[in-house]
C-alpha cells in the first residue's frame, strides 16, 4: 500500500530540501502544495516533478476545498506544514499576509486533519519564545512571548495546533527549530544575502551593533529531525530542534568574507531592525533523548558547502533576485 504525505510549502527553502530528503531516504510518496509566493520556486524541486512518487499542486493552504480534494483523492496519511510567510523584516512592513498564511492557513489544515483523522506536524520556530539575555536556552517549557508580527503569527498557529489536540484529539506535534542555512535559501535571509553581496563586492548591511546571536543549524539536520517527529513524535508534544551552534551576526559575516577572500571594508553597519531579538539558543535535549536524533553537520562544514552552492548556482540566484526581490531590497535597505 502506498504511504503518502502532504508537504505544504515544499517549493520553499526548507520544504524543498525536505522533499529531497523524503524521496531519497524513505519509501513515502508525496503531494507538494505550494502557493508559489515570491519565496516559492519550482526550480527548487525541478528534478522531482517527473518522479512518480511526487505530485506538485499550486495552491494556498487557506483554501479548504483544495486541501480536501488533495487529502481525499491522494489518500493522505499525514500533513507536514512548512508553508508560511517567513521573513521578519517583511512582517514589520506588513503583518497581514502573515495572519492569512500562518494563522488562517494552519487552521484550515488542522480542520482537515481533524475531519480525516490525519497525523499533523506543524513546523514552528524558536522565535515564538521571544528573546534571550546573555544566558540560558529555550526549552519546550519556556513561555511563549513573540515579539515580531512574524513570530506572533507563528505563536498563534501553535496555540491553534494545541487547541485542536486538546479539544478534538488531533494527532499533532509541533517542532520549534532555530535559524536554518543551506542550499536554496531565499537571499533575503542573512547568510545567502551576505554571500551574494560579498561575491558581487556590494555593501554587507549589518543591523545595529552586529552582536545579535542566532543558533545555526544546517537545513538537512533540521529535516532529519522533522522526519523523526513525524514518525515517532508524540501527540500534543513540542520538540525543540537545534545544533548548539551560537554565533553573533558579525562573526558569521566575517567568516563569509574570509571564505570568499573579500575585504571586511564591505561591512556596513545600518539602522537596527525594530524590536530586534537579541539572542536565540536552543536546548534540544528532548528530541535528542526521546527520539534519538542528533545533528550531523558542523557550522564550519555547513557554511563552507553553502557558500560553494551559491557560487555554483548563479543562475538560480539571478532568477530569484529578478523582479519582486529587487523592489523589496530597494525599499527595505534604502530605509
Ligand atoms: P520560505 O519562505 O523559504 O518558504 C515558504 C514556502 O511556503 C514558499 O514556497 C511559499 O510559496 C509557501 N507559502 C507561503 N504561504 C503559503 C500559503 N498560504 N499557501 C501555500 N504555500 C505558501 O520559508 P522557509 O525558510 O523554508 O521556512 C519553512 C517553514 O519553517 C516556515 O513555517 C518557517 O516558519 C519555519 N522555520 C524556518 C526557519 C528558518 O530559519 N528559515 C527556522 C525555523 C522554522
Ligand atoms: O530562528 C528561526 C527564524 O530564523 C525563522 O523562524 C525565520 O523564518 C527566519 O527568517 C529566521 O529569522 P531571523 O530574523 O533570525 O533571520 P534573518 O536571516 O532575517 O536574520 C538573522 C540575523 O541577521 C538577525 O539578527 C538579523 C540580522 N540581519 C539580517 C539581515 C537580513 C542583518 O544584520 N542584516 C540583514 O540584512
Amino acid at each position: 500500500m502506498i504511504k503518502r504525505i502532504l508537504i505544504t510549502g515544499g517549493a520553499g527553502f526548507i520544504g524543498s530540501n525536505f522533499v529531497r530528503f523524503v524521496l531519497n531516504k524513505t519509501d513515502y510518496s508525496i503531494v507538494i502544495l505550494d502557493a508559489l509566493t515570491y519565496a516559492g520556486n519550482t526550480e527548487n524541486i525541478a528534478e522531482y516533478l517527473t518522479d512518480e512518487r511526487c505530485t506538485f499542486i499550486k495552491g494556498r493552504i487557506e483554501d479548504n476545498e483544495i486541501i480536501r480534494r488533495i487529502c481525499t483523492e491522494y489518500d493522505i496519511e499525514g500533513i507536514i506544514n512548512f508553508a508560511a510567510e517567513t521573513h521578519v523584516d517583511r512582517s514589520i512592513m506588513d503583518p497581514t499576509p502573515f495572519v492569512l498564511s500562518n494563522v488562517m492557513g494552519t487552521v484550515s489544515l488542522l480542520n482537515m486533519a481533524r475531519e480525516l483523522n490525519l497525523r499533523y506536524v506543524q513546523i514552528s520556530t524558536d522565535e515564538v519564545y521571544g528573546s534571550l539575555g546573555n544566558d540560558g536556552l529555550f526549552t519546550e517549557y519556556t513561555p511563549i512571548q513573540p515579539t515580531s508580527p512574524y513570530s506572533a503569527s507563528k505563536a498563534s498557529a501553535d496555540h491553534f495546533v494545541m487547541s485542536f489536540v486538546h479539544t478534538y484529539g488531533v494527532n499533532a506535534s509541533i517542532t520549534r527549530c532555530s535559524n536554518n542555512y543551506g542550499a536554496m535559501q531565499f537571499p533575503e535571509k542573512l547568510i545567502p544575502l551576505m554571500i551574494l553581496n560579498a561575491m558581487e563586492d556590494k555593501a554587507l548591511p549589518v543591523y545595529g551593533d552586529g552582536l545579535n546571536v542566532r543558533d545555526w543549524i544546517h537545513v538537512d539536520d533540521h529535516n532529519s529531525a522533522v522526519w523523526s517527529v513525524y514518525k515517532s513524535g508524540k501527540k500534543g508534544e513540542v520538540y525543540n530542534i537545534g545544533a548548539s551552534s551560537e554565533q553573533n551576526n558579525i562573526t558569521v559575516v566575517k567568516m563569509i568574507l574570509k571564505a570568499l577572500n573579500k575585504s571586511e571594508s564591505l561591512i556596513q553597519y545600518v539602522k537596527d531592525r525594530p524590536g530586534h531579538d537579541r539572542r536565540y539558543a536552543i536546548d534540544a535535549t528532548k528530541i535528542r533523548t526521546e527520539l534519538n536524533w542528533k545533528p550531523e553537520i558542523t557550522f564550519d562544514e555547513g557554511l563552507s558547502s553553502t557558500i560553494e552552492w551559491y557560487c555554483n548556482n548563479m543562475e538560480w540566484c539571478n532568477n530569484v533576485r529578478s523582479g519582486e526581490y529587487r523592489n523589496y531590497y530597494e525599499k527595505h535597505y534604502k530605509q
